[in-house]
């Protein structure tokens, strides 16, 4: 089976949830399932040797899960990026706009060495706020964002297009489009 097939088979839709009108895409199933969340891990381990990346960055919560068994599998490190006040020590913050107020995430100020070149991961490519603030984030504790790379990218909420200017298209790249 094509991967891309594989994981469509194992993400269900759930409607109405969190609330009434949007259809969630839940990817449960695929965590569950030996065979698709390897190929996927080892598909985004390959990501990271064709991009020659020493860290992986995981965006909280979702990204974690995929991020950390990536850069495993890649021998490479994991970095996380978090939400406001859950990282003990100095940090940089970036704030972007959700759809009711805003959002913080942050990242440790000495979580790379200069210079390094990194892979962010995440689940889920929307509105592309989340990602954007990730890289600002990456970028101002001085490592260089080689690439980004999600699970699902909702094409109707028009990330990529947030993303024009902070990093060349090619490398932002996506298994599943909807
Ligand atoms: C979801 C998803 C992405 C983000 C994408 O995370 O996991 O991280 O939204 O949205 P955007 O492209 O419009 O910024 P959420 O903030 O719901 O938190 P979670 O991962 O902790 O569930
Ligand atoms: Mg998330």
């Amino acid at each position: 089976m094509e991967l891309s097939d594989l994981l469509t088979s194992r993400i269900r839709d759930v409607p109405d949830w969190p609330k009434p009108g949007v259809v969630f895409k839940d990817i449960s199933p695929l965590l569950a399932d030996h065979e698709a969340f390897t190929a996927l891990v080892d598909a985004l381990a390959d990501q990271c040797a064709e991009a020659g990346v020493q860290k992986v960055v995981g965006i909280e919560a979702r990204g974690f899960i995929l991020a950390a068994p990536v850069a495993y599998r890649a021998g490479a490190g994991f970095v996380p990026v978090r939400k406001q006040g859950k990282l003990p020590c100095a940090t940089f913050a970036e704030s972007y706009d959700l759809e009711y107020g805003s959002a913080t995430l942050e990242v440790h100020q000495d979580a790379f060495a200069p210079g390094e070149r990194v892979l962010v991961i995440d689940d889920v490519l929307a509105t592309g706020g989340t990602v954007a603030a990730t890289i600002a984030l990456v970028r101002r504790a001085g490592a260089e964002v080689a690439g980004v790379s999600v699970l699902l990218e909702l094409g109707f909420l028009a990330g990529r297009a947030k993303l024009d200017g902070l990093l060349p298209d090619t490398s932002v790249r996506s298994f599943l489009t909807i």
